[in-house]
């Protein structure tokens, strides 16, 4: 089993990205499984119908989502009818959208299950306890089981890494926006990376257009943050699932932008 996952994909830049590369990376790596986390895909904040389809058509099999899942309202009207469009599993009972979702490949099956951090975050429900839950029925199902666990702190994410080592196939961290180096296979047998980076503007701060940021760091005043224009960067990672036990064999990240370029 093998799965590629991109990194948080931020506004039109992200978007032309997965245009231009998803199906040159499917060529390369020939996933069995395709995540996008969406969680920015429209105009760096949330998504929207047509970019949720948007982002299908570039290639994904599943959506991810994050902090950003509410932030366009009409999410409500339809994340309730995708099967393959999930948001953190820890929000409140009573959210609507689900955690967790499954692909079939031939005669095995993914999960895929989404979390969200609360160090520096939005107090939300713990994501360790709604992990047991969720690792618990997903397990039922299949040895393969991938996590995107979104969160800002990197101490949450390497304790979530830890916490579910042995019993998942792979951790993946998402929200800060910047790769970590730190890819490995933990002892128990858990893929794990701290961050997989983003996936639109390369000269932003965090795909914000940088004098907004400035502006804000230098005033304290309120600013107004929007995607940068420009060169664009696709971050991800690829990881090889071992067919028998359902680990973690192998792990490796995926950069590209004008200084390190796409090679097939
Ligand atoms: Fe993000
Ligand atoms: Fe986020």
């Amino acid at each position: 089993m093998k799965v590629l996952f991109i990194g948080d994909v931020v506004g039109s830049p992200g978007r032309n990205m997965l245009k231009e590369y998803l199906k040159k990376l499917k060529a390369k790596y020939r996933p069995d499984v395709t995540i996008v986390n969406g969680e920015n895909a429209a105009a760096g904040k949330g998504i929207t119908e047509k970019v949720y389809h948007e982002i299908k058509e570039a290639g994904a099999d599943i959506v991810t989502l994050g902090n950003h899942t509410w932030d366009k309202k009409e999410i409500f009207d339809f994340i309730d009818d995708k099967e393959d469009l999930i948001r953190p599993g820890n929000f409140p009972k009573g959210n609507p959208g689900k955690g967790i979702t499954y692909k079939k490949i031939g005669g095995h099956t993914l999960a895929v299950i989404s979390l969200q951090g609360r160090t520096f975050m939005p107090p939300i429900d713990c994501p360790f306890n709604e992990a047991d839950e969720l690792v618990r029925e997903a397990a039922s199902h299949t040895r393969f089981i991938f996590v995107d666990f979104h969160a800002e702190a990197t101490s949450e994410k390497q304790a979530m890494g830890w916490y579910l080592d042995g019993q998942v196939s792979t951790v993946v961290g998402t929200h800060t926006h910047v790769q970590t180096a730190d890819n490995r296979v933990l002892p128990g047998g858990t893929g794990f990376i701290t961050d997989v980076g983003m996936t639109g503007p390369y000269d932003g701060i965090l795909g914000v257009e940088k004098e907004a940021v400035l502006h804000k760091f230098t005033t304290n005043l309120p600013t107004r943050f929007e995607v940068t224009k420009g060169r664009e960067q696709l971050n991800g990672v690829f990881v090889s699932l071992n067919k028998d036990s359902g680990k973690t064999d192998s792990i490796k990240r995926i950069i590209i932008n004008e200084d390190i370029p796409f090679f097939d």
